[in-house]
């Protein structure tokens, strides 16, 4: 990369050496392709990257948009791509998974192994009575049995439901119900930063909220005891010691748009909505925009630092690396546990090449100092990569100068739950601008509209919409397909609505600002304001509650509340510890409210709803704005 970047305008360009590299061809001519011929261009790839049980007869079905779908009547499962092939060529003694425990254990997996243990638990789950289509909930810490578990699920057409191990009771209560799962996966528990985070015993209390769930299989991972509830709760060791657990199991043959996974996420109002998947766009646009974005070779140690709990897990620490046949490495804990090093050190003693983490992640490892990473050597990095929130620019400079030695490009992929893959992105090829995701990737066309729904002038801030169907799409909202048209294509017909504002500059790099919704990032993960406010008023002390997400330094935002208590109750700090702790023992810790502000009233309109964006303006000493709509 350029040390000179001030000099081109800003611009960061890829050096020789990184040029050299690239092995996926002409970019330029991919995009004008897809421009051109958009469906056509993904079958070419379709057919000539992946195997299918039977092929498709119609590339991109728009009759009934915005229920688009993709590679009609065609057959395929993503394990038969992501395991099933690597496991009987040349890969099959290539390693698939290398883990790190916090506690320094470390386990790999083949092909062939892995391949192997998820047929065998893929045979367990059978003989445990999950049918094609059924929903399973998944809860459990970043262990390889929590890939295995998914994998399993995609081979005989279950269809997983992983929730974050990071929530609690009730968001993991909802989830459940929701999806209506009859069985789970958990683990005893979870290490972080040396703790044990008890995953069963948090199960145990959502399943009393939550009857409906029939079989529970733990995974003992931390070796503390905890309840087994006789009938209901089996060991995942025991049931893998049996001969149900049989390696030879076929892949089940699914239709491209059978669902392959729920994933909930946070929306503008409401619960969370569960984000539905399918087998063959989301299989076809994993992989590709994963080649096309960090260009991975057999050679690459890949690591994606995310949560395989969150849409960055699912693509790209499990399938998206695996459909691509290459070695992918998770760790367990804490960046910083057990000191301020351990990222440098995995990244050294496993010798990666790629590093995909978030933008809080950086700026709370660069709060340490440079000496934490010069003290490894990280000269196998050739490519970082960022997702989650708009990157700073500081951020953005520590992250390239001090662990890419101004090597490496950076990869800012800007992309959401429901889009499934990177959407805007570079590629290393690109000049790069701190702090913008640059461009869309090939068959990727959006837009930047105003309220009436005209495209804005450059450098101008406005809706970010996207324009054109893609493969890794969402399909719908389980269970509510009204709410997938309300939410996505309603605000402006016919364009898929992002909840993202954002410019375009003269070059047309985007530069995303924000969520234009009620959705708050806390550290790149995404709350919903409603989530929080109704555990908030779960609790017998409160009245009415309101949440805003405020500038943070390190975690991008943190949460502000304001609460009205109900008559009688005494405003202290106490009661401050309390609500905090009942919205981590109900949401999760990430949902925790950095300041709780006792009030008599909340700004609402005639309507009754209430106005976030006055609260904002106050809590931040910024113009109100239009009050027209307040109630007086
Ligand atoms: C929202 C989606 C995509 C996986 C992780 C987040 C924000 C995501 C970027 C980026 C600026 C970004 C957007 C988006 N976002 N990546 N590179 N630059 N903002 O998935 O939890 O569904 O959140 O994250 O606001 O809408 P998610």
């Amino acid at each position: 990369m350029a040390r000179n970047a001030e000099q081109n305008g800003g611009l960061y360009y890829p050096s020789e050496a990184v040029l050299a590299d690239i092995s996926v061809a002409d970019f330029e001519a991919l995009r004008e392709a897809m421009r051109v011929d958009l469906a056509g261009t993904w079958a070419e790839i379709a057919r000539a990257e992946f195997e299918w049980f039977e092929p498709w007869h119609t590339t991109l079905d728009e009759s009934n948009a915005p229920f688009y779908k993709w590679f009609v009547g065609g057959k395929t499962n993503i394990v038969l791509n992501a395991l099933d092939r690597h496991a009987r060529s040349w890969r099959r003694n290539k390693a698939a998974l290398i883990w790190e425990g916090e506690n320094y254990e470390c386990r790999s997996y083949t092909y062939h192994q892995l391949h192997r243990e998820v047929s065998r638990f893929a045979s367990v789950l059978k003989a445990m009575g999950v049918n094609k289509g059924d929903r399973v909930t998944i809860y459990m810490g970043r262990i390889p049995e929590i890939a295995i578990a998914m994998l399993a699920c995609a081979k005989i057409g279950a269809v997983h439901s992983v929730v974050y191990g990071g929530f609690s009771v009730e968001a993991l209560h909802g989830r459940i119900e929701d999806s209506e799962s009859k069985i789970a996966i958990t683990a005893d528990g979870a290490w972080l930063r040396g703790n044990i985070v008890p995953l069963k015993n948090i199960m145990d209390e959502a399943l009393l909220r939550a009857p409906t769930i029939q079989t529970v299989i733990v995974v003992k991972r931390t070796g503390q005891d905890v309840h087994m509830e006789p009938g209901r709760d089996l060991w995942y060791h025991d049931l893998m010691n049996l001969p149900i657990a049989d390696a030879h199991i076929e892949t089940e043959p699914m239709d491209a748009e059978d669902p392959l996974f729920l994933l909930y996420t946070s929306g503008t109002t409401g619960a969370p909505k569960a984000i539905l998947h399918t087998h063959g766009g989301y299989m076809v646009g994993v992989a590709t925009t994963l080649k096309w974005v960090f260009d991975i070779k057999d050679e690459d140690m890949w690591w994606c630092a995310a949560d395989p709990g969150w849409i960055t897990g699912h693509s790209y620490i499990i399938y998206g690396p695996l459909l691509l046949g290459a070695t992918s490495l998770m760790y367990e804990g804490a960046p910083n546990h057990p000191f301020p090093d351990r990222w440098w050190d995995i990244a050294e003693r496993h010798g990666v090449t790629i590093l995909y983490t978030a933008p809080t992640a950086i700026r709370g490892l660069m709060r340490f100092g440079d000496a934490w990473p010069n003290r490894h050597d990280l000269s196998k990095l050739r490519l970082l990569g960022s997702v989650g929130e708009p990157i700073n620019p500081e951020a953005w400079r520590w992250y390239h100068r001090v662990i890419g030695k101004e090597r490496c490009p950076i990869m800012d992929t800007w992309w959401q739950t429901e889009t499934g893959t990177f959407m805007i992105s570079p590629v290393p090829s690109t000049p790069l601008k701190p702090g913008s995701a640059t461009l869309p990737l090939p068959g990727v066309e959006i837009d930047v509209l105003d309220e009436d729904g005209n495209p804005v002038s450059p450098n101008e801030e406005g809706y970010l919409v996207i324009k054109r169907p893609w493969p890794a799409m969402l399909r719908t909202i389980y269970g509510d397909p009204e709410r997938y048209v309300n939410n996505y294509w309603s605000r402006f017909p016919g364009v898929y609505m992002t909840g993202d504002s954002a410019r375009r500059d003269e070059d047309g790099y985007v530069w995303v600002i924000g969520r234009v919704d009620d959705v708050i990032k806390v550290s790149g993960y995404r709350l919903g304001t409603a989530e929080i406010e109704s555990a908030l008023v779960s609790h017998r002390a409160v009245a009415e509650a309101a949440v805003i997400g405020v500038p943070d330094e390190v975690r991008g935002h943190a949460i502000k509340a304001y609460c009205i208590l109900v008559a009688g109750v005494e405003p202290t700090q106490r009661l401050v510890e309390e609500l905090r702790d009942h919205v981590a023992h109900e949401v999760g810790p990430i949902a925790k409210p950095a300041t709780i502000e006792f009030v008599d009233t909340l700004p609402k309109t005639r309507s009754g709803k209430i106005m976030r964006r006055v609260l904002k303006a106050r809590a931040l000493g910024q113009d109100e704005g239009d009050l027209s709509t307040l109630e007086q």
